[in-house]
């Protein structure tokens, strides 16, 4: 997945694959501008190209490629199979439609819901995600709510059809806790209920623990482990793992305990030799600067990979396959 832009061509997302079953919950942890919005955008065919390009890869869903599809056939999946809760709630609401046609429009195209049904059936979506007086709200513009709000509205929109996927990326970082709270909750008994299978983008690592099975990290574009939430947080193997779960608070250590990870992510434009992630790593050898590291899978139920050379040979408890 690359941007051609003006100063050169930003590779943004390279060699990232993944899979998801039913009911599973995949988190995606990652410095901001690591690729996780864009990896999930390509999935859903939402890179405007150019400047984007999908340079190579595969995205399969059902048994049918993605990749491939038309703006009629996406029409069948977007919003009604597989939906996102954006990033930034102003991409997914039209600024000059009430909520409720927003809200309606989806369910009577997917559902083929009656005009009456469909606004019934909105109600009750802004009252699960908690937007108080819904019966009233649902008349306003989207500018007439707060970001909060507004998010959550989103969120009522992309869990309307009950999607087999729903991509949440940060759907909660504009809520507070209580409210956060209750939104996961919603997820989850959606889960349950439907067998949706849950794409988590996050930066909090405790929303993580709670909520995944599995987790991918990625580092400039890249994976640079996976592995179920437990393995991740028990025996990360990665040193940038390693690094986030070292700065990442946590209620029994004080702030001077935590450590930021030293330095920045590179430029995409210009990522250093080797391992990108080698100008940070505490655990740096000469073979980093010159070696991309392989992303090794080892043998397991779920496999784990990581893409780390200095893993590559100490690595115990699995043989790299
Ligand atoms: N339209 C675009 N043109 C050029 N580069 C882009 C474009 N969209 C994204 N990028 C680049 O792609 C990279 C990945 O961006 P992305 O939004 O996926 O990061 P992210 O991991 O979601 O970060 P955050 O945690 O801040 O949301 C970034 O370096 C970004 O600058
Ligand atoms: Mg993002």
């Amino acid at each position: 997945m690359e941007f051609h832009t003006d100063s050169g061509v930003v590779r943004a997302v390279n060699r990232v694959s993944f899979d998801l079953s039913p009911g599973e919950t995949l988190g995606i942890v990652g410095e901001s501008g690591s690729g996780k919005s864009v990896t999930n955008l390509a999935v859903l065919g939402l890179i405007a190209q150019p400047p984007g390009k999908i340079a190579g890869g595969s995205v399969q869903y059902d048994g049918q490629e993605l990749l491939e599809l038309d703006q009629r056939q996406w029409q069948q999946i977007r919003g009604k199979k597989i939906a996102m809760i954006f990033q930034d709630p102003m991409t997914a609401l039209n600024p000059f439609l009430t909520v409720e046609e927003q809200l309606i429009e989806v369910t009577m195209l997917h559902l083929g819901l009656g005009r009456t049904e469909a606004s019934q059936h909105a109600v009750q979506l802004l009252q699960k995600v908690g937007i108080p007086a819904a019966e009233k709200r649902i008349r306003d513009y989207p500018h007439q709510f707060s970001g909060g709000m507004r998010q959550r509205v989103m969120i009522a929109m992309a869990i309307s059809c009950q999607p087999d996927i729903l991509i949440a990326d940060e759907p909660t970082t504009a809520l507070d806790v209580t409210i956060q709270a209750q939104i996961l909750e919603l997820m989850k008994s959606m889960q349950e209920e439907f067998g949706t299978a849950i794409i988590f983008i996050t930066h909090d690592l405790g929303v993580v623990a709670s909520t995944c099975d599995r987790v991918m990290v990625m580092y400039a574009g890249q994976k640079v482990e996976q592995a179920t939430t437990r393995e991740l947080f028990n025996q990360p193997r990665h040193p940038y793992t390693i690094g986030l779960l070292n700065s990442a608070p946590r209620w029994d250590q004080s702030d001077e305990q935590l450590q930021a990870i030293d330095g920045q992510p590179p430029d995409l434009l210009n990522l250093p030799a080797g391992c990108s992630f080698h100008p940070r790593c505490q655990f740096v050898q000469d073979e980093c600067l010159q070696e991309i590291p392989p992303l090794v899978t080892l043998n397991g139920d779920p496999p784990r990979q990581h893409a780390c050379l200095r893993d590559l040979s100490t690595c115990k408890g699995g043989e790299p396959g």
